[in-house]
């Protein structure tokens, strides 16, 4: 694979090239400008559908021998990005690719914030193959020691442990969880200990990255469970700019465990770190399809389209933010 002048004399050489930045960038945009035509339309499989149809073939157009690792689902119920598919035009680095073309797809049918288009990339291997089944997820930001909240210790001690270490009253702390009755619990739990809570209705990608982002989102953690896939997304995010997280998959059923053995999960019990679920050299990328907090949504203008997109690298902790017109 060849490398662009950085990379080539740097000690570490990177995997994939930064180069590539650019053109998954071009990916996640292409998807968000096709889903944004059914924001607020109150149809989310066409809205999904039109974000997986264009992310698909603006993958065609990119110089990789990619391998879809999560996407759509299994081949035989979806079309396309389906588990297992190869993508990209066949030549230049194995990668691995995680997709969620549409993150929100409620959101964007109700036309409210946070609708993202989401892709990572990795070094052949370093995503891990997680099935559609839930995830226990704990994130926090950086510049924590390592271990300060883990998965294995209550909501309540994991919010003490994070007022301490970040040296405020714990009713200083604000968390953010997914607003579901299976949370019922948790949020009593939590509201007990005199922390804010903050309830989002949808897309726990975005979720996780405002806790990793507390300077500017004045949330402080991440808890709760969510979809399995978003969490390998989350965690090629937070590989790039830092903070904690940790997963465990959620296979309460014969059926789960065995569709996460044939995914090539050994240990059901496992408690996965942010760089065991992402591994390696990574790439993020995210555009807004709706108005969000850290995302603007696509804007129709006479002559042009214009979108936001932040994408960042693991190898070099880059993050930029890449406002783009399209011309029509
Ligand atoms: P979709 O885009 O597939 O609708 O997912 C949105 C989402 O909120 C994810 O961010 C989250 O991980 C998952 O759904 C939670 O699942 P559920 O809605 O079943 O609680």
């Amino acid at each position: 694979m060849k490398l662009s002048a950085l990379d080539e004399t740097s000690a570490k050489p990177a995997v994939i090239g930064r180069d590539m930045t650019l053109e998954i960038v071009r990916i996640t945009e292409a998807a968000a400008i096709a889903a944004s035509a059914w924001r607020g339309k109150g149809d989310e499989k066409a809205a999904d559908a039109a974000a997986v149809e264009a992310m698909r073939a603006e993958m065609g157009r990119i110089r990789i021998q990619g391998r879809i690792v999560i996407g759509e689902g299994e081949r035989d119920e979806a079309p396309m990005l389906f588990i297992g598919e190869e993508v990209g035009m066949g030549q230049g680095p194995e990668v691995d690719i995680a997709v969620d073309p549409l993150e929100g797809t409620t959101l964007c049918a109700k036309n409210q914030p946070d609708s993202i288009c989401v892709l990572a990339m990795a070094e052949r291997g370093g995503l891990l193959n997680a099935p559609d089944v839930y995830m226990h997820k704990l994130a926090i930001g950086a510049g924590y020691p390592d271990g300060v909240v883990d998965l294995d210790q209550s909501p309540t001690d994991n919010v003490r442990a994070l007022a301490r270490a970040k040296g405020v009253p714990v009713n200083e702390i604000t968390a953010c969880v997914l607003d579901r009755p299976r949370h019922a619990a948790l949020i009593e739990e939590l509201r007990s200990t005199g922390i804010a809570l903050k309830l989002i209705s949808d897309g726990d990608i975005a979720g996780i990255i405002h806790a990793v982002n507390a300077e500017d989102t004045g949330i402080d953690i991440y808890l709760g469970s969510g979809g399995a896939p978003e969490g390998v997304l989350a965690a090629a995010a937070l590989r790039c700019i830092g903070g904690q997280m940790q997963g465990r998959l959620i296979l309460d059923t014969d059926d789960k465990r065995d569709r996460a053995r044939r995914m090539g999960i050994t240990e059901p019990n496992r408690k996965y770190r942010t760089e065991e679920l992402a591994s390696g050299d990574v790439l993020f990328a995210a555009t807004g399809v709706t108005d969000g907090s850290f995302l603007s949504g696509v804007r129709f203008r006479k002559d042009h389209v214009r979108t936001q997109t932040v994408v960042m690298r693991s190898w070099s902790q880059t993050v930029r933010w890449i406002t783009a017109e399209h011309r029509r």
